[in-house]
């Protein structure tokens, strides 16, 4: 018996949406847009957070690039500096990736996950929400099983569980993440409808904060429950939690007293899918990337343009630039036969990077084309193949990988 013997009243398990197959289509595109609410709400409360970091990362990276410059005047080498605010750039890269993530609209998407990353990354982004005088302390099992969740959904409720904590502790206290996989047994799940005993991952939060009185506890898991004043909390937190963890099969609970702080567990069945592949880093000295081909470049940014231009011809290649997606197709239509690749951002006025490929592929059907972009809620790495490209590069991206990413595509065209 994994589950530890809690006093019956100390455990609350509210059933709402028994019946949810039944639910009416109207429902559940409700508890979507709920969903969306809470999320954006979610994104409100994390936006000092994350401004803070991001000034911060900025002040890294000033600091450096003005050292970097006197070390240069002063004949001597700007090694450290430059590699800095190169540092500094990954941690922002990370930062908006998860937002990005986070944010991203629409329907759920049926990915088997391993946690263990999962919320060391939601961890990260969640630390600049939490005050610095709460000690975060992390427990992760780092060879648990992949679970089948939506990753924006995990971020979801690992977001509201942390802040419900951090708003219960105040200023001081300890914040717990545990992540371990269990063996639940007949006894643990037969007071869970529809839960069949087996391997779950666990994952827990907990706090030292105020904790709740049995009344409260009764109710957290209602939509628009909520203890904290007007304009604090709209009581959505909990229910999008309970509605998440209930449509991956899991289960949640609560243990908490008033004045004892409170512990919520979460499990998540484990799933027979293997999981993502971890991706395989080919050292960069083994990869000769260099090429005499021809690209067009595509990229409203200029400097970003002129910059990738320079980084492309050091490695041999010959590149043409535009920054006017209906130049660069004219430039196309002119001469097809005078480019071997493209790569396009997508956000562009104009012609975006979707019509720009169309217009191209439309007169050279072969023509390898590479995405390349920060955000677009149109293009993401599912379907970046249906619009005709044959890789997605996420900006901000560091040279070599533009480098691979148009070998890559050069070779299998
Ligand atoms: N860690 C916790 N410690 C003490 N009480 C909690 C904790 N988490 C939730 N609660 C109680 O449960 C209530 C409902 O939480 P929920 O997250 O659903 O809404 P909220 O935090 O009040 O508002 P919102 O999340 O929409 O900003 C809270 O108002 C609070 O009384
Ligand atoms: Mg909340």
């Amino acid at each position: 018996m994994i589950l530890p013997e809690i006093p019956e009243k100390a455990i609350v398990w509210v059933e709402m949406n028994r019946n949810r197959k039944s639910q009416s289509e109207k429902s559940r595109r409700f508890e979507l847009q709920m969903r969306q609410v809470q999320k954006m709400e979610a994104i409100g409360a994390l936006a000092g957070g994350i401004a803070h970091d991001f000034n911060n990362i900025l002040a890294i990276i000033q600091l450096n690039a003005a050292m970097a410059l006197d070390s240069q005047k002063a004949g001597e080498s700007a090694e450290e500096e430059l590699n800095q605010i190169l540092e500094a750039t990954v941690r922002a890269k990370e930062l908006t990736m998860k937002i990005l993530t986070f944010s991203r609209k629409g329907e759920k998407s049926d990915s088997v996950l391993c946690l263990q990353d999962e919320v060391s990354d939601a961890m990260k982004m969640i630390r600049s929400v939490v005050p610095t005088s709460i000690d975060i302390e992390m427990n992760i099992d780092q060879n648990c099983s992949p679970v089948r969740i939506d990753p924006m959904d995990i971020n979801q409720v690992m977001l509201n569980l942390c802040v419900n904590a951090s708003q219960a502790m105040e200023e001081k206290g300890r914040l717990a993440i545990g992540l371990a996989e269990v063996e639940l047994a007949e006894g643990d799940t037969r007071e869970y409808q529809q839960r069949q005993p087996g391997r779950y991952v666990q994952l827990t939060v907990s706090d030292t904060g105020c904790g709740m009185d049995d009344e409260t506890r009764e109710s957290i898991f209602e939509p628009f429950f909520t203890t904290k004043p007007r304009g604090v909390g709209t009581g959505m937190g909990l229910s999008v939690v309970y509605g998440i963890v209930e449509s991956c099969g899991g289960i949640i609970r609560v243990e908490s007293a008033a004045g004892e702080g409170a512990t919520f567990s979460m499990f998540f069945p484990v799933s027979d899918d293997p999981g993502p592949a971890r991706d395989v880093l080919v050292a960069e000295e083994e990869w000769d990337a260099s090429g005499c081909e021809r690209i067009l470049f595509v990229d409203d940014e200029k400097e970003l343009a002129s910059l990738a231009k320079r980084v492309l011809e050091k490695r041999g290649y010959k590149v043409s630039f535009f920054s006017s997606s209906s130049e660069a197709l004219a430039a196309f239509r002119a001469a097809p036969q005078d480019f071997d690749l493209m790569v396009t951002d997508h956000n562009m006025p104009e012609l975006t990077g979707v019509e720009l490929a169309r217009e191209i592929l439309s007169i050279r059907r072969e023509l390898p084309i590479i995405l390349s972009t920060g955000y677009t809620s149109k293009v993401s790495t599912r379907n970046f193949r249906d619009h005709g490209f044959c890789q997605l590069l996420v900006k901000p991206y560091n040279p070599m990988a533009l480098v691979w990413a148009v070998r890559r595509a050069l070779d299998a065209a």
